[in-house]
């Protein structure tokens, strides 16, 4: 097991589509042990084969359980399971997504492949997965909120697409969520395109 060099956003394999999985090899095993680490070394939320350079539909997404929250009576409140899978690391590969009803929200958003910056991105709050599991099994999950979020981000890899190409107003630095700076209004609509270019 080793930990993966992620692959930045000028890196243009981040671009190509993968391909699907039809076999597990144990070059196959061997990545997906790497990807499990290698998310947890840089504290991702999820990591796309893409993001370490290879082009295989396989995403590791994993969501930490939130400390479950004290009601009005003083009991602990059961936190949507939907929402964190337990904490588990879920293994992804050849993933399809459903979205169910008609509810999207809109969140901030972050890649690791972006190193520090956000972005607002409007996903749908409840998919259904389907997809196969490390052993090519399928297996089907309801996941909502921040798991949603998660696997619909890493599913966009596959298919070359960035959160960035999402993004809804200005893409921001993480040091703006520093406390002490102040909220400031930007016209948005004042700042010409061309200017927002990056390198
Ligand atoms: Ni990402």
């Amino acid at each position: 097991m080793a930990i993966r060099n992620i692959r930045m956003d000028d890196d243009e394999i981040l671009r190509k589509k993968s391909k699907v999985v039809k076999e597990i090899t144990p070059r196959t095993e061997e990545l997906i042990d790497d990807m499990i680490d290698s998310v947890h070394e840089y504290n991702g939320v999820g990591l796309a084969a893409v993001q370490v350079g290879v082009l295989k539909r396989i995403c590791i997404v994993t969501v930490e359980a939130p400390e479950p929250v004290e009601n009005e009576d003083g009991e602990l409140e059961e936190v949507n399971p939907l929402i964190h899978n337990n904490g588990e690391d879920l293994i992804i590969i050849n993933p399809e997504i459903i979205p169910q009803e008609d509810c999207d929200v809109t969140d901030n958003e972050g890649c690791l492949s972006v190193p520090g910056k956000f972005g607002l991105v409007t996903r749908p709050f409840h998919i259904t997965l389907k997809a196969f599991d490390r052993n090519l099994e399928p297996f089907e999950l309801e996941a909502e909120g921040l798991l949603a979020r998660a696997i619909c981000h890493e599913c966009d890899h596959m298919d070359g697409i960035l959160y960035t190409d999402k993004v809804e107003g200005e893409l921001h630095d993480v040091s703006e969520l520093m406390p002490e700076e102040e909220e400031e209004e930007i016209d948005e609509e004042a700042i010409p395109e061309e200017e927002a270019t990056e390198e």
